[in-house]
């Protein structure tokens, strides 16, 4: 492997146009609004993006492989201030150090210049949970920072608790018992097949710790929890050591396996308690919830895709299918855990349009719930692709709009947010004193492709027609993965 450093980004989608690295770290007060932010929102929304500090040795790295940069929106009586800062993860601080890249390939230790104890990016999520400020990604224990300045204090591994070497980057949060459930996979090290259960009680304490085997050494990037279950959907993207050994991709599309859910109680199990109940070989995506009906039966709803969204990892001959042919959409498996028959039937489908990046008002987490908000892509929105095409660089799915679901009745509300637009994931808002499911805002971050920055647009979900207030950033913040609204009473 060529492990001589770029000067400069690679000529390639991933790094042009929108996709340009961003790099940016500081602080703005007052950000411009158009319209107004109720007053009954007060708390801070934080998101990180893959933001590459130095250009890759490697020539088509993907875009998530850039190094984690958190942003947070602080917003309070009306006014939104917004704050930006890399996370000090032992591959930014000791590249820039020396100035250059010194990671390879996406998790393949076998391919960087110099060797890392961490090499994890810190890029995926960003949580709160018990004072701590967690950036987090599936390769590693997570990063803590401060909630305020966004310094980072560390890596954090529960006071010595952590029995995984990976923390996942969607911990589910029980709304009701105010716990973290969490795990890792991968747990042993790369290839390992071994997945880690844990749990972690609202004061920090590591409870229920179950190590599974899984049936394919494969990404298990979401997971669902109910009162009493926990699942794992797994993508048949598959990890071979030997492969990274020689270089090669951490993730192959497999299109021999089947799409596996692993079931296990929640509390009190058994490493023998899983099952890996099975369906056709499809892409899960991201999960919207979980619950469990009076006759004991799981329902989980998720994105679902007949084909490899993660089309940059092709399978063994390099196939990958067309970005443009990949229609993911919000579907409900209903299984039964104390069936012997591991066979699942076809899904529900819950809405039929391409969709992801599912969110839910969170006190219904892990409940029976209503009411789903997400990106949607729907061409007859009205986008204009001739005009905003050059600029969006590529290597990232394209949302146009959000939307709502009302599962209960299956109809379903867009906000479009304009021609020369496309969405990045949303967070639902509670409105001030209400205790009615998916009654207050959603929140997004927007990428004008006409101004190339960026906003944020607000909406009541009562009325999804228009934004209730639009917030204009002066810079561009590139396509970020996930975020979560903290209230102010919680920062606290
Ligand atoms: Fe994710």
């Amino acid at each position: 492997m060529d492990t001589r450093p770029n000067s400069f980004f690679p000529d390639r989608p991933q790094f042009s146009g929108f996709m340009k690295p961003c790099r940016l770290e500081g602080e703005i007060q007052a950000l411009e609004i158009h319209g107004d932010i109720p007053k009954d929102i007060n708390g801070t929304f934080y998101r990180v993006m893959p933001d590459p500090q130095l250009p890759p040795f490697i020539e088509d790295d993907p875009w998530f492989n850039g190094d984690g940069n958190i942003s947070a929106f602080e917003i309070k009586d009306g006014s939104v201030s917004f704050r930006q800062r890399y996370v000090r993860t032992e591959k930014f601080v000791r590249e820039r150090e020396a100035k250059r890249a010194l990671i390879g390939k996406y998790r393949n230790k076998y391919t960087d210049a110099v060797e890392f104890k961490v090499r994890t990016t810190a890029n995926t999520n960003v949580v709160f949970f018990n004072s701590q400020l967690l950036a987090l990604k599936e390769d590693s224990p997570p990063y803590a920072l401060d909630p305020i300045s966004l310094e980072t204090k560390g890596l954090y591994d529960f006071d010595g608790q952590l029995p995984s070497l990976t923390f996942t980057a969607h911990p589910k949060f029980d709304p009701v018992t105010g716990e973290m459930i969490c795990f890792g996979y991968e747990a042993k090290g790369d290839g390992t097949p071994d997945v880690c259960y844990y749990n972690v009680t609202p004061d920090g304490k590591l409870t229920e710790v179950v190590w599974l085997v899984a049936p394919v050494v494969a990404m298990i990037h979401d997971f669902a929890v109910t009162d009493n279950w926990v699942l794992f959907p797994i993508i048949p993207q598959v990890c071979d050591i030997e492969r990274l050994k020689q270089g090669g991709e951490h993730w192959q599309w497999s299109p021999e396996t089947p799409f596996y859910i692993g079931v296990l109680p929640r509390r009190g199990a058994k490493p023998s308690d899983v099952k890996w109940f099975q369906y056709q070989n499809s892409f899960p995506g991201h999960t919207a919830n979980a619950y469990e009906d009076e006759s004991g039966n799981i329902h989980i709803d998720l994105g679902l895709s007949e084909k490899n969204v993660f089309f940059w990892w092709p399978d063994a001959k390099g196939n990958a299918p067309d970005p443009s042919s990949i229609l993911s959409q919000l579907v409900r498996f209903t299984i039964n855990p104390r069936s012997d028959d591991l066979n699942l039937s076809t899904p529900k489908i819950l809405q039929k349009d391409n969709s992801e990046f599912y969110r839910i008002d969170d006190r219904f987490a892990t409940h029976h719930y209503r009411h789903c908000f997400f990106d949607l892509m729907d061409p007859s929105l009205g986008t204009n692709f001739a005009r905003i095409g050059p600029k969006l660089g590529g290597g990232y799915p394209l949302y146009n709009s959000l939307a709502h679901v009302d599962i209960t009745t299956g109809s379903t509300d867009i906000y479009f947010p304009g021609k020369t637009h496309m969405v990045q994931e949303p967070v639902f808002i509670p409105r001030g004193g209400s205790t009615t499911e998916g009654d207050g805002y959603v929140l997004a971050l927007v990428n004008n492709y006409d101004t190339m920055s960026s906003e944020l647009h607000l909406v009541d979900t009562n009325d999804f027609s228009k934004a209730k207030a639009i917030i204009l950033l002066p810079v561009r913040l590139r396509q970020g993965l996930h975020g979560n609204w903290v209230d102010a009473r919680d920062l606290a």
